[in-house]
């Protein structure tokens, strides 16, 4: 029998982890002190998820336009995570978690890479949590690049232009074999996407937070959940 207060957790949360610069500014420190701070953030959000029983939790690292930051802001946040899988690996994968990335990943410095690389290797047969980085991700250019490899098929024969439904255009998604997230949450109180997931937040629950994300813990992580719980989704129906 189907539990219906386990039914009600979110399968999948997207989170825009922002405000990282702003908690730095706050404390007269320089902004990679609040990536730092940030990482730190990530652990909680993990944990939160393996004791709600939250089974996806794609997280908002880099994105596409992060690129045209000063380089000097660029390069400290390759370094944290390059640091972030070279130290939390081992607790990620001790925890069961399977670590997975969306985006132009070809982008990432060369060490950043093949660190991301391993780490996605050395867990790949863990089956609790899927953490998903987005790192130099864009989702217009996901959308791009899932309408090229498209274009490709049919124009090679193996797809027609009829056959192309949700499920068909869904799967050449970065997400591809991902359910769509039911919950975002942005932190730092701003109301946007900016250029996250367009198509498979469709129909996910938003819960912005004030705080900015290395204040947004456990607790915070939680109340979002407890919320989500009351929300009606109706999906468009009556
Ligand atoms: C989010 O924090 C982290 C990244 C975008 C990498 P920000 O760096 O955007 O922090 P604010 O928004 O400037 O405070
Ligand atoms: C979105 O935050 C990207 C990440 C959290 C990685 P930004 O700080 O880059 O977004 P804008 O510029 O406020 O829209
Ligand atoms: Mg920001």
């Amino acid at each position: 029998m189907t539990d219906p207060a386990r039914e009600s957790i979110p399968r999948h949360i997207a989170i825009i982890m922002d405000g990282n610069g702003r908690w730095a500014s706050e404390r007269g420190l320089p902004r990679k002190e609040g990536h730092r701070a940030g990482a730190e953030a990530v652990r909680e959000a993990v944990e939160a998820c393996n004791e709600i029983g939250v089974r996806y939790l794609t997280l908002y690292a880099f994105s596409s336009e992060n690129w045209n930051r000063p380089k000097p802001e660029v390069a400290a946040l390759m370094t944290l995570l390059e640091r972030f899988l070279k130290t939390k690996a081992k607790e990620i994968g001790k925890k069961n978690v399977q670590l997975k990335a969306i985006g132009r990943l070809d982008m990432l410095p060369e060490r950043t890479r093949n660190q991301l690389d391993k780490v996605i290797a050395e867990t790949s047969s863990n089956d609790g949590l899927t953490l998903n980085l987005a790192l130099s991700y864009g989702s217009r250019e996901e959308i791009i690049d899932a309408t090229k490899a498209l274009a490709k098929e049919v124009q090679s024969g193996a797809l027609s232009v009829e056959e192309i439904d949700h499920d068909i255009f869904s799967s050449h998604l970065y997400t591809n074999n991902t359910p769509d997230p039911d919950l975002l949450i942005r932190t730092s109180g701003e109301f946007r996407l900016s250029n996250f997931l367009l198509w498979q937040l469709s129909y996910a629950e938003i819960f912005i937070s004030p705080k900015n994300w290395p204040d947004f813990h456990k607790d915070d992580f939680r109340a979002a959940v407890e919320e989500y719980k009351h929300r009606n989704r109706r999906f468009g129906k009556v």
